[in-house]
């Protein structure tokens, strides 16, 4: 079976899904790029073969599937117009900007009985895989405490308008901060609580977990990034997991250490985790069964940030979740 695809979002990641992911894919085929920007849609459309168009109206014929590569205010209205014309939806984290809008793509997709995948990258490291793997073996024993840092410097293709905003849909925490607690949600479980403090450029979160531990993430992109630009300890009674996310490089990987044993796994690259993510939505909508990062997943993380968010508005007091 092959899935044909229209890229909503000939942008920054959709040219880079687009020119180096697709391509390499053998259950879909990337049959038009959309984007109302004409020149981009044609543009990114180049580098694949597929159609460019103006707007998905013009090409529902033509595909089974939307894969959403547009600005996160405009999550909500491509995805649900693909599920309303009976298409399997990707769309990219946070899978909207509100949690009412994050229930209204949920409900609509499984009322049409559509695939719904969220593009949340980190579940899909294998360096993430291989840390969850030897935290269920207990090999730095019972978890204390987590952190993570996502350092960087927003430059290039990254710049736009929407994300830098001070709006609901810019800053760093609804863009890395859906990473950062999807990451720690994988490491460590639920969150039951967030405070934040810091700006919308660099910020730092204390999250309570339900297994009574506590997370630090902090957040900038206001720092020249080098290829580690995310770091992850897992800290345990009898030792310490580290997890590398590697932007630029092939140096991810995990890192296990206790006073007995000390191993490292992994050469990745932060960019392959998009094939992963596409082929996972290909075989989720073969095999009629969820995906990885499914609706209620993504759902759940973008419902700490929103909490974040509140958090940062009220000088860091503690928000339930
Ligand atoms: N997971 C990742 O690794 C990763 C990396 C970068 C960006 N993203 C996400 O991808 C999304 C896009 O980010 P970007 O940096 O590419 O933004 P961008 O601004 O570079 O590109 C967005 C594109 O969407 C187009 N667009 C606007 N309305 C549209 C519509 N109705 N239909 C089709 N196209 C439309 C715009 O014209 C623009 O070309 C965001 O959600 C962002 O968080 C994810």
């Amino acid at each position: 079976m092959t899935v044909r695809v229209a890229l909503a979002g000939g942008g920054a990641i959709g040219e880079i899904v687009a020119r180096d992911i697709y391509p390499g894919l053998t259950t879909v085929a990337l049959t038009a790029v959309v984007d109302p920007d004409l020149d981009r849609a044609v543009q990114v459309a180049r580098h694949t073969g597929a159609r460019a168009a103006g707007a998905l109206v013009d090409v529902l014929d033509e595909i089974d599937a939307v894969d959403v590569r547009v600005p996160h205010h405009l999550h909500t209205e491509v995805a649900l117009t693909a599920i309303e014309h009976g298409k399997h939806v990707l769309v990219e984290k946070p899978i909207a900007t509100t949690v009412e809008d994050a229930r209204r793509i949920v409900d609509a997709a499984r009322a049409a009985g559509v695939v719904l995948a969220v593009a949340e990258n980190y579940p899909h490291l294998q360096a993430v895989q291989d840390a969850r793997a030897l935290l269920g073996e207990n090999a730095i024993g019972r978890p204390i405490a987590v952190r993570s840092t996502r350092a960087y410097q927003l430059d290039g293709v990254w710049r736009r308008d929407w994300r830098e905003g001070t709006g609901p849909a810019g800053g760093i925490l609804l863009d890395q901060g859906t990473h950062q607690v999807s990451l720690i949600r994988q490491l460590a479980g639920p969150v039951v609580a967030v405070s934040a403090v810091g700006s919308h450029e660099t910020l730092s979160l204390t999250l309570q977990l339900a297994s009574g531990i506590t997370a630090q993430s902090l957040l900038t992109w206001q720092s020249p990034g080098t290829w580690d630009q995310t770091e992850a300890t897992v800290f345990g009674e009898t030792g310490r997991l580290d997890v590398v996310v590697d932007y630029e490089q092939h140096l991810g990987g995990c890192a296990l250490w206790t006073p007995a044993r000390s191993e490292h796994r992994g050469a990745e690259n932060y960019y392959a985790s998009h094939a992963a993510i596409v082929n996972d939505w290909a075989a989720a909508i073969e095999h009629h069964r969820d995906p990885l990062v499914d609706g209620t997943e993504g759902s759940a993380d973008l419902a700490v940030v929103l909490a974040a968010a509140d958090s940062l508005a009220a000088d860091g007091a503690f928000v339930s979740l």
